[in-house]
């Protein structure tokens, strides 16, 4: 059998994203992002994403087939995001998604968005070995997991207990006066701070935590840290130094995030870790990750920068592999999932 040709749509937050893949090959990626809309609120208000979505949805659809020279009837499957995410926001895509699968007479596969996130390195690096770990860090997740076979075989080695690491970057960059989304810009800002300026909490990493929480984060205390740190500045009347601090912050969460994911290679006996959300898209991370895991001959796997943030790409991918394993499409009355399990692939 040919490579599947596979429409997929994402739209669980702020980004309304249609990309079309041939198997592993990527044909079109269109991304329209409401971002804009939410800079004002210092975060993604979900009934202006919602919107947004709706007024976006059928335009970039008609961009991703116009890129990929691609008619809507010749798709073998529409793919979808139904979970986890913002319920309003879901609703839209996978309205969208149903339309289409119900006029066109084509399949629906509802997907988890955090395994497209894990699978969109498949347009980069083509298939997976038969086990590896893969570091999730994205706005809404940080998580570390166990992949065997990516349609079916997911298992959730650790999370974390409090914010995500994309969350703390937000938070952070609001806390210096920075703009939000925070994580590009403290990225931009550190890159002229000195990491070891200020030395910033490791949560969940000391001897005691790691019984119960080995593969697990915590990033609120270090958020509290650097308020605090900053507060006292604030009062001293001294100034704050922004690139330090931001460059500090960034030390302690790619410090932290890097040291449990080599664990996790080490325990499960793999040798390939992936890294994907759009946390993944940070330079330090991807810098100290492929330092850290040459010393120890684990293979990296990173998506481009552009796919490590929410795109429609990553579920069309995931749709694709889904499709060649013959699993079951989902019914035309799937409901979005705001909290879809990781280990639950297809909706
Ligand atoms: O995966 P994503 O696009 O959406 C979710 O599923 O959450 O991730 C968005 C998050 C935001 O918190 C944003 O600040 C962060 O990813 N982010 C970054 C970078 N680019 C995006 N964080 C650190 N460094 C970056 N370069
Ligand atoms: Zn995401």
């Amino acid at each position: 059998m040919s490579e599947p040709l596979i429409l997929g749509i994402e739209s669980s937050c702020d980004e309304t994203g249609v990309g079309i893949v041939r198997g592993h090959e990527l044909l079109a990626n269109e991304v329209a992002s409401s971002v804009e809309e939410h800079v004002r609120f210092g975060g993604v208000v979900p009934e202006v994403a919602s919107r947004a979505h709706l007024q976006a949805m059928v335009p970039t659809l008609r961009r991703a087939c116009e890129k990929a020279d691609v008619d809507l009837a010749e798709v073998d499957a529409i793919a979808v995001t139904a979970g986890p995410g913002l319920m309003g926001a879901l609703v839209v895509g996978l309205s969208a998604a149903k339309a289409l699968a119900l006029a066109l007479n084509k399949p629906l596969y509802g997907l988890n968005h955090l395994v497209g996130h894990v699978a969109v390195d498949l347009l980069d690096h083509g298939p997976l070995p038969q086990r590896c770990a893969a570091l999730l860090v994205s706005g809404g997740h940080t998580s570390l997991l166990q992949v065997g076979d990516i349609t079916s075989d997911i298992t959730e080695l650790g999370a974390t207990i409090d914010d995500a690491a994309g969350e703390a970057y937000d938070k952070v960059a609001r806390l210096l006066g920075l703009a939000y989304p925070g994580g590009p810009v403290i990225d931009r800002v550190a890159a002229n701070g000195d990491p070891a300026a200020i030395s910033f909490p490791r949560g969940l990493t000391a001897a005691k935590d790691l019984v119960r929480h080995r593969f697990d984060y915590s990033f609120s205390g270090l958020k509290t840290a650097v308020s605090r740190w900053v507060e006292t500045r604030q009062r001293d009347g001294e100034p704050v130094p922004v690139a330090d601090v931001a460059a500090s912050f960034q030390e302690a969460v790619c410090d932290v995030l890097t040291a449990k994911a080599i664990d996790a290679c080490e325990y499960l006996g793999a040798d390939t870790l992936l890294i994907g959300g759009g946390v993944a898209a940070n330079s330090r991370l991807r810098a100290l990750l492929e330092e850290r895991t040459a010393a120890r001959g684990i293979t990296l796997r990173r998506p481009r920068p552009g796919l490590c943030t929410d795109n429609g790409a990553m579920i069309a991918v995931l749709g694709a592999e889904v499709v060649k394993a013959g699993i079951a499409p989902s019914a035309l009355t799937i409901g979005a999932d705001s909290g879809m399990n990781v280990a639950r692939v297809v909706a």
